[in-house]
């Protein structure tokens, strides 16, 4: 009997192209229009996948994705859609147990090996246990695809509460905020989160920081003291630069993950650690690695998840969005256009934090509100630190374009972007895109937006 799998979608054309994709790899395909209509589907029948599109003209999809977690069917594979990368609902989509997340338009044959897959695993599938509903947002900007990968092991890491994370990346691409997005977002939510430096204190210190010690454990311990580990209680311990630690403390930090006890400085009574341990570094740290400090054993307990969060200059596309939500801070509104080109060029050795910095700084020098080339740092307009092939600022390689017209493809796809978010709100997307309303509208008519079929 072939599978049978439910398109819930309410663009009529999208749904019938859905329907005759879904049926020429040989399933049945059912479809429904509205939320409405998908319960009285899901009611009725029993679908080996769910296509659901997050938003329906009666309501959210996220909405009947915990339904049907929640209900009978709740192992039935749920692949979630929509038409923007939106880090709130693709974490919360990943974190309520969909199966995998797409955004339109559809790129038909991933789309449908996605579908393939689902169905297969579905014997497999496990009952995903619902978190409370989530806290603060995650604070991390970015619509690139690389940062829709991102959201999405942060929604995975926070469903599975107790396996240790490992967060990689060259310094400043936002290994914090990823761990902090993964606490927040995670059952442990209303526990502490607690970050230890590693890299910031000597050894000795870092012990007894780290595991706290007993009274008169040493000169000056006149007191008990807790360590961050049990002022962490049930939430999360974030072991920050875990690439530097030295080898007596990776011994115990073993323990602790091994079988989660540990002692407190000069006491003998075992303790038990309850926290979850997510961990960061910009160091390399991977058996094999040249350079690493970190033993293997201690690797592999601590990257039972590894999320690698790619570079700045691996997701150029993120730039403009950076570029406003760092200018959100400042007396300035927006970038001159020859500006915007230089930071899309450059190559961001120190990632999102060197350009908030840039910015802060330009903004700070500029006299009016929009920030000009002059008010850059030279490395930023040298020739030699542009990203190799700068022409093509899309993340993907693109060959044979000149600078301009990657500018203006790029310029064009977010503003289309930043139109559909504001819902056709021009001062909105003007707003969210740091440039001024005459400049939106000067674009809107160069490209051409809206008078044909953009989104
Ligand atoms: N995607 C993002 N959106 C918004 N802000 C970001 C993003 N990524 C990083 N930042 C900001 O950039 C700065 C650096 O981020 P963070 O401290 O998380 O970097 P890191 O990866 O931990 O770097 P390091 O390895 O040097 O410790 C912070 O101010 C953070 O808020
Ligand atoms: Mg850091």
């Amino acid at each position: 009997m072939s599978a049978l799998v439910l398109i819930v979608e309410d663009e009529p054309g999208v749904r019938e192209g859905l329907v005759g994709a879904v049926e020429r790899l040989g399933y049945v395909a059912a479809a429904a229009a509205s939320l409405a209509e998908a319960r009285r589907e899901l009611a009725a029948r029993s679908p080996d996948c769910v296509l659901l599109d997050i938003r329906l003209r009666d309501g959210d999809g996220l909405d009947l994705l915990r339904e049907i977690r929640a209900g009978e069917q709740h192992d039935v594979p749920v692949i979630v859609a929509t038409a923007y990368g939106d880090s709130e609902r693709t974490i919360r989509a990943m974190r309520d147990g969909a199966f995998d997340y797409l955004t339109k338009p559809f790129d038909f044959p991933a789309l449908l090996a996605t579908v393939e897959r689902a169905v297969k695993q579905r014997a497999l599938a496990q009952a995903l246990t619902i978190p409370p509903p989530p806290p603060a947002r995650s604070g991390l900007v970015g619509t690139s695809t690389a940062m829709l990968a991102i959201w999405k092991l942060i929604g995975r890491a926070a469903a599975s509460s107790d396996a240790p994370v490992l967060i990689t990346g060259e310094t400043g691409t936002g290994k914090e905020l990823v761990a902090r997005a993964i606490h927040d977002y995670s059952a442990r939510a209303p526990a502490p989160f607690v970050a230890v430096n590693l890299a910031a204190l000597p050894p000795t210190l870092l012990e007894s920081e780290l595991f706290g010690h007993e009274r008169g454990a040493f000169t000056g311990a006149a007191q008990r003291r807790f360590g961050r580990i049990e002022a962490a209680g049930a939430g999360t311990l974030f072991l920050d630069e875990i690439g530097d630690v030295d080898a007596a403390l990776q011994t115990k930090l073993l323990r602790v993950l091994a079988d989660g006890r540990y002692e407190r400085v000069g006491g003998d009574e075992a303790q038990t650690a309850k926290a979850r341990i997510v961990s960061a570094t910009n160091k390399p740290v991977r058996p094999g690695d040249a350079g690493s400090v970190l033993r293997d054993d201690l690797y592999y307990r601590l990257a039972v998840i590894e999320i690698e969060v790619p570079p700045l200059r691996a997701r150029r596309s993120d730039i403009p969005l950076l570029v406003a939500h760092a200018l959100s801070a400042t007396a300035a509104r927006a970038v001159s256009e020859e500006t915007m080109a230089y930071l899309l060029a450059y190559r961001w050795p120190g990632n999102v934090r060197e350009l908030i910095h840039v910015i802060q700084r330009a903004a700070a020098l500029c006299a009016g509100e929009i920030i000009d080339v002059t008010n850059l740092p030279d490395a930023v307009r040298e020739p030699s630190e542009r990203v190799a092939g700068a022409g093509d600022v899309r993340d993907e390689a693109d060959e044979g374009v000149t600078l301009k017209e990657a500018v203006a493809a790029l310029e064009k796809r977010l503003i289309v972007r930043a139109l559909e978010r504001a819902q056709g709100n021009r001062s909105e997307a003007a707003r969210q895109l740091g440039i001024g309303r005459p400049q939106l509208y000067a674009k809107i008519e160069e490209y051409g937006i809206g008078s044909d079929d953009e989104s």
